[in-house]
C-alpha cells in the first residue's frame, strides 16, 4: 500500500535544519515520516499529501468531542474576540471550577494550569506542604509528565528494573536532576500486599501515593477489584495522600474520571487533556482540608498562563457538553470502543495472530502478546512492542492513526463507518504483518 508522502517528506527535510529532530515532541517521532498535519475535522485528519486518517490519537487524548466541535470553536472564538491573555481573573474560570467540582468528586477546590506535567507537578509539592514529608511513591510504568522528579521508571528496560519487590528507580533521559531519585519511591502496580510493604518500610517518609487510577501510558489496565480501595486504606494509615493522575482518564471513562466510574475519591487529583476539548488546560482539583494550604498561600502556585481565558472558555463548552449530554456521550464511548475492540479481537483471531485488544473502550491497548491478560509494567514490557510499532505504521498507511505503543482514543464523533474502515484497514494490516 503506497501513500503518496511527497510534501510530508519535504516538509520533514526542512524541519530537521530548524527544529532538533524535526518535531517539537518527542512523542511525535516516528518510525516512518512524521505525520504533516494539514487540517482536522471530526474524527479525521487530512495531511499536507491529501490522504485522510480516521484518528484515534487525538492529539494524544484530548479532542474527545473530536476535531473542530463546533460548540468548543465557537466559545474560543468568542473568547478570542474579547481577549487573549489577562493573568487576572475572569468569570470563565469560576463557571470552570464550579462544573469540576460538581463533575469530579475529590474537586471540592482547584487550581487551574496550562498543562499535566505541570498540575502534576502542583500536586506533588501540594502534597509534601501538606505532610512536611519529603517522599513520593510512585508505580512502574506510570506516567506523570516529563518533569525531573517523575520521568523515573516510567519505561525502564527489563534488564534494569531490579527485583520486583523493590523496584529499581530508573532514570528516563540522559540529563536528569538525579537528586530527586532521592525522593521518590518506586513500587510494582496493582499488587496491594507490596504496596503495604514497601509503605512499612518508608514509614513516616511518603506524602504522597501518586498514580493512574487506570495505567494508559504502558498498555491500559484495568486496577485489580479492590487495589484503588486498598491503596486509599493503605494511604490513610500511614498518614499519605493518595493522588490521582487522571490526565487521560478524565472525563474520559465517566463524567467524573476514573474516581467516579470506579467509585474511589483521592485527597488530589489532576486533570488536563480532554478537559479543554484541545486546547491547553490543566488543574489539581482536591478536598478542602487539602486546598486550603494553598488557599492560605502556605504553598506557592504559580503560572502566566493558568486559567488562560481562552482555554478556559474552551473547557467550559466541553466540559458543560460532557455534564449535560452524559448518558449519550458514555454510551456512545463505551459502545464504540466495544464494537471496534471485538472487531480487532476478530481480524487478528481469523489471521492466527496473538493480538491482546483491552480497555475499557472510550481507550484501549493493543498487544502482541500470547499473554492471557497484562496487569502490570513487567507485563506490558514483556510483549512485542516491535511488532506494535510495525503494526501502527502498516495502519497508518492504510489510513488509521493510533499512538505507536498501542493506544487507542475513541471520540464521540467515530462513527459506525469509521469503525468498519478501521476494522478492514486492521485486518489488511494484520495480513501484512
Ligand atoms: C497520565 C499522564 N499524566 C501527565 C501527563 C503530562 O501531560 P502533558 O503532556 O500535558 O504535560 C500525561 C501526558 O501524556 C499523562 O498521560
Amino acid at each position: 500500500m503506497v501513500r503518496k508522502l511527497d510534501r510530508s517528506k519535504e516538509l520533514f527535510a526542512e524541519a530537521c535544519k530548524h527544529i532538533a529532530g524535526g518535531v517539537s515532541s518527542d512523542a511525535r517521532r516516528s518510525a516512518g515520516v512524521p505525520l504533516y498535519v494539514d487540517h482536522a475535522s471530526g474524527a479525521h485528519l487530512w495531511d499536507v499529501d491529501g490522504n485522510r486518517y480516521v484518528d484515534y490519537v487525538l492529539g494524544q487524548g484530548p479532542a474527545i468531542l473530536g476535531h473542530c466541535p463546533p460548540i468548543v470553536v465557537e466559545a474560543v472564538n468568542a473568547q478570542a474576540a474579547r481577549g487573549l491573555v489577562y493573568s487576572a481573573q475572569h468569570e470563565t474560570e469560576i463557571d470552570v471550577a464550579r462544573l469540576l467540582g460538581k463533575m469530579v468528586p475529590s474537586a471540592d477546590l482547584v487550581r487551574f494550569n496550562t498543562v499535566g506535567s505541570e498540575a502534576a507537578h502542583a500536586a506533588l509539592r501540594i502534597a509534601r506542604g501538606v505532610t512536611g514529608r519529603p517522599k513520593i511513591l510512585k508505580f512502574e510504568g506510570h506516567y506523570h509528565g516529563w518533569f525531573d522528579q517523575v520521568l523515573f521508571s516510567v519505561h525502564p528496560e527489563l534488564d534494569s528494573v531490579g527485583p520486583i519487590a523493590h523496584p529499581a528507580t530508573v532514570a528516563g533521559t540522559a540529563g536528569q536532576q538525579l537528586s530527586s531519585a532521592g525522593d521518590l519511591v518506586v513500587a510494582p502496580w496493582n499488587d496491594r500486599d507490596r504496596l503495604a510493604a514497601i509503605l512499612e518500610e518508608h514509614r513516616d517518609e511518603i506524602a504522597a501515593i501518586v498514580m493512574e487510577p487506570i495505567l494508559c501510558n504502558s498498555g491500559v489496565i484495568m486496577p485489580a477489584p479492590g487495589y484503588l480501595e486498598a491503596a486509599q486504606s493503605l494511604a490513610s494509615e500511614h498518614g499519605a495522600l493518595l493522588i490521582f493522575d487522571e490526565v487521560i482518564t478524565g472525563f474520559r471513562v465517566a463524567p467524573g474520571g476514573a474516581q467516579d466510574y470506579l467509585g474511589v475519591v483521592p485527597d488530589l487529583a489532576i486533570f488536563g487533556k480532554a478537559m479543554a476539548g484541545g486546547m491547553q488546560a490543566s488543574a489539581v482539583v482536591g478536598r478542602a482540608e487539602v486546598m486550603e494550604f494553598v488557599a492560605a498561600g502556605k504553598i506557592a502556585h504559580a503560572g502566566t498562563f493558568n486559567s488562560h481565558p481562552v482555554a478556559m472558555a474552551a473547557s467550559l463548552a466541553t466540559l458543560t457538553y460532557l455534564d449535560t449530554q452524559r448518558s449519550a456521550v458514555y454510551e456512545r464511548l463505551f459502545s464504540l470502543g466495544e464494537k471496534l475492540m471485538t472487531g480487532l479481537r476478530k481480524a487478528a483471531a481469523d489471521r492466527g495472530i496473538a493480538l491482546l485488544v483491552d480497555g475499557p473502550g472510550p481507550m484501549f491497548q493493543t498487544y502482541f502478546t500470547d499473554a492471557a491478560a497484562v496487569t502490570d509494567y513487567r507485563d506490558f514490557a514483556a510483549t512485542d512492542r516491535a511488532a506494535m510499532v510495525r503494526f501502527q505504521q502498516l495502519l497508518l498507511e492504510r489510513g488509521v492513526n493510533t499512538v505507536a505503543r498501542g493506544l487507542w482514543f475513541l471520540s464521540t464523533v467515530h462513527s459506525e463507518d469509521d469503525i468498519t474502515f478501521t476494522i478492514d484497514a486492521a485486518a489488511d494490516a494484520l495480513a501484512a504483518m
